[in-house]
């Protein structure tokens, strides 16, 4: 067994988070960033990986009971082979962690992949989907799965958990101004917070969701026959139901209003919210460079990224 390297793509929400958590559909893209893994025998007889993130790197052991949360998510990977070998792993992330952008799933999709490598296993980006979920719960507790589907799978599709991915023929590529608010965000806390508002309401949250769904499903309509405009206006909307779930931040909305005056599309929430990204729709490079220059003149870390070319 010689070294072998895998990746897994970021993701962005384009409509539809968190109440894909509750059965309705989300419209989702694969990100050309995400993450990489390096995997080699290892020298010590012990399974163990590192980590390399922007600004810091974590060393862990694999184990169950381990208390670093990539230990046990490591450990519930392998557990997914049989008798794997003891590995050294490298693991570089491309992507701002907690932003919203399926840094985790990333990461856990380039673990599979490079193993499988290494191991000499085949496996379809659907049989990995479905094999990286149990990496995501050790994260997330209640996952839907589009984050680790959209990292395995890429592309833009419509995901509706428990149920095949569908693939969307996307009429022409998107330009996506991507902003980060500065604000870290736990996507289990976030989803709890959701969970709790059904619980207390639940005739006004499914009503919600209900919504949310109806513009999932006009956003994919609007994306195959290429109709920008439309697909901004639901963007926008469903901006103002996940504000209304209480996944908005006062910085978040400043972006959003900021990149519709500089002439966005349409701009949301992306991901769990409660800080992390917002994404902006441009009609073109040119509106897609000014919306940049206008979220980062508000210090926000930006780009631009194309999805479904
Ligand atoms: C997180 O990227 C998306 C959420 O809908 C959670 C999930 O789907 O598991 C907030």
């Amino acid at each position: 067994m010689s070294a072998a390297r895998g990746v897994g793509c970021g993701k962005v929400i384009l409509l539809g988070e968190h109440s894909v958590v509750h059965g309705r559909p989300a419209l989702a893209a694969g990100l050309s960033r995400g993450a990489t893994t390096d995997v080699t025998a290892s020298p010590d007889g012990l399974t163990r990986a590192r980590f390399v993130f922007d600004t810091e790197q974590v060393d862990v052991l694999a184990a169950e009971d381990g208390e670093h949360p990539l230990g046990r998510a490591l450990a519930a990977l392998l557990a997914t082979y049989s008798a794997p070998p003891p590995v050294h792993l490298t693991v570089r992330l491309e992507l701002p962690a907690g932003a919203g952008l399926g840094a985790s799933a990333a990461m856990g999709v380039s673990v599979s992949s490079a193993l499988d490598h290494f191991l000499s296993v085949e496996r379809t980006p659907a049989e990995r989907a479905t094999q990286t979920l149990v990496w995501e719960r050790v994260f997330h507790g209640n996952p839907s799965g589009v984050d680790n589907t959209m990292a395995a799978v890429g592309g833009v599709a419509l995901f509706t958990r428990g149920e095949p991915l569908v693939p969307v023929r996307v009429r022409r590529p998107l330009l996506l101004v991507i902003g980060h608010s500065g604000e870290a965000s736990e996507t289990k806390q976030m989803v709890g917070l959701v969970a709790q508002q059904l619980e207390r309401e639940p005739e006004r949250i499914t009503q919600v969701f209900d919504a949310i769904a109806v513009l999932v499903r006009n956003a994919r309509l609007a994306l195959e026959a290429g109709d920008l405009r439309a697909l901004g206006q639901l963007m926008d909307m469903n901006h103002s139901l996940l504000s209304a779930l209480m996944l908005s931040t006062p910085r978040l909305e400043d972006l959003c209003h900021a990149a519709r005056e500089a002439g966005a599309l349409g701009a949301k929430v992306t991901g769990a919210g409660g800080g992390g990204c917002m994404i902006a729709l441009a009609a073109d490079t040119d509106a897609a460079h000014i919306i940049l220059a206008a979220l980062q003149s508000l210090g926000a870390e930006s780009f631009v990224t194309e999805v479904g070319a």
